[in-house]
């Protein structure tokens, strides 16, 4: 049982975080208490701001002592509504954007140590700053937070070289629901000294503790890069193209990302300046990228092509031959998510399948999905590299009552066939509020069961970040 926090419990934290540290007034409250999606809108008694993970540690414990349940946030740009408060208006945010600072960068051991609120660009760009690269990549690396991504173990567009965020964190400070620090802010490589606890934290989406700091690994710079957009036949193309840009690519292949035509032409009806780089429409489009550190990744790439041409897996090809080109192919792929939110009401899917198992995913649920909803756009586009596809819906034109009508029975369809082909309901997004009761239909009991017993030993009184991620027990809880 959670509590609403007295007027007693806000002056105590008002004494440990200051008056610009607790937010009360409506006004200054309403932006963390929606989302980037405006999916999940809550309420909350109040915005904690602490500068600090001592600050943190206190006003975790004050809040823990009185029964009062702690919504973690960092940027607010999830896409489960995990960062959002219920609508209650007893729960508190509590969010690191005062938390900013980079406390390291040793170039030396590779390794940069951060605070939780820093932006996912500034870590970007202090890697760069000593000739190294911090390789997650997302659409939102502008606004999201190092604790989010962590959080989330955050994927993004160079997970097919570099793995998900999980892959990049060598360390963690970690505030307890009880509010005491776990400090595993080690640089090692090696450490085994039994259970690896920052892994527990990883991808807990804020229901098992805070993450306050985070060491990160920094790995070569590859500032060369070659870039296409591939014009293709269909998504088995895009599929077998993957072996033949490995053997080509090596260990240069960095992205492999699909569009579908829908997609595309969101893109260049919504964003400015986006234009289609081709003649003529095709029903599928891939976005390639080599990095390196020197024009083999050129070379590389237009082998591929030739080989690929040969193989009619491609039927027209766009390569960058400068920059802003680079970036303008990018902007086509990276600007979906945004142009989605301009065409109304979506429904996303972030699912991941094993990759051959792709084009039949495609192929079924694509005509199920008109039989239900006849006038549904299909938005796909993804990760195909590491067999992530967004598998996002719009309505009919005009018609976002329609879809949302019909929301639980395509959304339906699409995880019953992501389960019957070895999939998961979600690649990268995490659960938040938005799956985590589908989840529970698609894990196994064991599974459910071991869940609920990591957060019953972390936080048992369930104050961190209640209904999300965990599905409720039978009998409720
Ligand atoms: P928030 O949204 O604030 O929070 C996300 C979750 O983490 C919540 O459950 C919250 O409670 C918890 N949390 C936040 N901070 C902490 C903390 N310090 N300690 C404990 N828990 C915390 N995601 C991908 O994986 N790949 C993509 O390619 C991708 N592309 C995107 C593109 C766009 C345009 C947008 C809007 C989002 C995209 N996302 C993507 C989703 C999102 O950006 C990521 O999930 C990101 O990791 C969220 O970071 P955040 O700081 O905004 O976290
Ligand atoms: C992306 O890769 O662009 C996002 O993760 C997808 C989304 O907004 O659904
Ligand atoms: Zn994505």
């Amino acid at each position: 049982m959670t509590t609403a926090p007295s007027s007693d419990l806000l002056d105590r934290l008002r004494g440990l975080l200051g008056l610009r540290g607790v937010l009360t007034e409506p006004g200054d409250v309403a932006p963390y208490v929606s989302d980037w999606t405006g999916v999940f809108v809550g309420t909350a008694a109040a915005v904690l701001r602490p500068a600090d993970t001592a600050q943190v540690a206190a006003a975790v414990g004050a809040c823990a002592a009185a029964g009062v349940a702690v919504v973690p946030q960092g940027g607010n740009t999830g896409l489960a509504g995990g960062s959002v408060p219920d609508g209650s208006g007893d729960q508190v945010v509590l969010v690191l954007d005062r938390m900013r600072r980079v406390r390291e960068v040793d170039p030396v051991a590779d390794t940069i140590t951060v605070e939780a609120g820093v932006v996912l660009h500034t870590v970007q760009q202090e890697a760069a700053a000593v000739g190294r690269l911090f390789p997650l990549s997302l659409g939102s690396e502008g606004s999201c937070t190092v604790g989010g991504t962590v959080s989330t173990n955050a994927g993004g567009t160079a997970v097919l070289r570099y793995g998900m965020m999980r892959d990049l964190v060598l360390g963690l400070e970690v505030v307890l629901p009880d509010g005491r620090v776990w400090d595993g802010l080690r640089p090692l490589r090696k450490d085994n000294t039994g259970y690896d606890l920052k892994q527990l934290f990883i991808g807990a989406e804020g229901t098992l503790g805070i993450v306050t700091a985070a060491v990160l690994r920094m790995l070569p710079d590859t500032p060369r890069r070659a870039t296409a957009l591939l014009a293709l036949p269909s998504v088995d193309a895009a599929v077998a193209l993957l072996p033949l840009l490995r053997e080509h690519g090596g260990g240069e292949l960095t992205a492999w990302e699909l569009l579908s035509r829908q997609a595309l032409e969101l893109v260049t009806t919504h964003l400015p300046g986006a234009r289609d780089p081709f003649e003529g429409p095709h029903p599928w489009y891939g976005l390639v990228e080599l990095a390196g550190t020197s024009n083999s990744v050129e070379q590389r790439l237009e082998e591929a092509l030739a080989a690929a041409v040969e193989l009619d897996l491609v039927v027209d090809a766009v390569v960058a031959g400068s920059p802003a080109q680079r970036a303008a192919l990018w902007a086509l792929r990276e600007g979906v998510s945004e142009v989605q939110k301009a065409e109304g009401a979506s429904l996303k899917h972030d699912v991941t399948l094993p990759i051959a198992a792709l084009p039949g995913f495609v192929d079924r649920v694509g005509p199920e999905l008109v039989a239900l909803l006849p006038g549904v756009r299909l938005v796909t586009y993804g990760h195909v590299g590491d067999g992530n596809l967004h598998y996002n819906l719009s309505g009919p034109v005009g018609d976002d009552l329609a879809l949302r009508a019909a929301a639980p029975a395509l959304t339906r369809a699409v995880y019953d066939a992501v389960a019957a082909l070895g999939g998961s309901i979600s690649a990268e997004h995490g659960l938040g509020a938005l799956k985590r009761d589908a989840a529970a239909g698609y894990k196994s009991e064991v599974e459910v069961d071991l869940m609920h017993a990591l957060k019953d030993a972390l936080d048992p009184r369930g104050l961190l970040n209640p209904g999300k991620v965990l599905p409720e027990r039978p009998g409720g809880g």
